[in-house]
């Protein structure tokens, strides 16, 4: 399982580059007008900052404006990704972009049809929401394990995104159950780095060396 960084913060996304594991970034409208940045200008920032999938959301609610507004995403560097919603105008639009050789990733997947109809209408990513699934009380994760075990068995190359992702233990279910990618806020993944006895480890270490030098 691959990571994507879940942020339109550019200082967030270049410390989680720095650390050699950041093979994307995903942004949201909410995450951009967290910012009060132009989208456009903070895209051109992103992308030029990092070399993978880089998914920019548009906004229109019917095809035809979902397909103007990823052609002009899309024409901001060749690793955006549209990012596109899960409804019937957003179907016809993931299959005019795919045609044209735009990548989309089709998000708000609550349910494992939705991912498999996106699949099928030339979607390179699905993004499975699993903390507002559990926000509601069901399981997010059965969804990730549903959709691995469909595009598995029926030879579906599309990506599957893990989103939505709030805790260290959803990225490794995550990783578990199939998902491709989990893209995750940088407070996520500076906490998959933490381990209380690794703190402990390295300050018993250096107590010892010190200890040592002052013989
Ligand atoms: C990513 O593609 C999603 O937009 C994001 O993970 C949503 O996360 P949230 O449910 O915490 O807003």
């Amino acid at each position: 399982m691959k990571f994507f960084i879940d942020t339109a913060n550019i200082d967030d996304i270049k410390e989680a580059n720095a650390l050699g594991v950041l093979a994307g970034v995903t942004t949201n409208p909410s995450l951009v007008a967290k910012e009060g940045v132009s989208f456009h200008e903070r895209l051109q920032e992103i992308t030029k900052e990092v070399d993978g999938s880089v998914s920019a959301e548009v906004v229109s609610e019917d095809a035809e404006g979902m397909i103007r507004e990823g052609k002009e995403l899309a024409a901001i560097a060749p690793n955006i990704t549209v990012k596109v919603p899960m409804t019937l105008e957003g179907l016809k639009a993931v299959k005019a972009l795919s045609e044209l050789n735009i990548k989309v990733n089709v998000t708000l997947i609550f349910s494992a049809n939705q991912a498999l109809l996106a699949a099928r209408a030339g979607a390179a990513y699905v993004s499975p929401f699993l903390g507002r699934l559990d926000d509601i009380g069901h399981n997010g994760m059965d969804l990730i394990a549903q959709i691995a075990e469909i595009f598995d068995r029926h030879g579906i190359e599309t990506e599957i995104i893990a989103a939505s992702v709030r805790h260290p233990v959803h990225v490794t279910e995550a990783a578990l159950n199939g998902a491709h990618i989990a893209t995750v806020p940088f407070k996520v993944l500076a906490q998959l780095v933490k381990h209380p006895l690794t703190d402990q480890g390295i300050e018993k270490f250096l107590a010892d060396w010190n200890q040592s030098q002052q013989k």
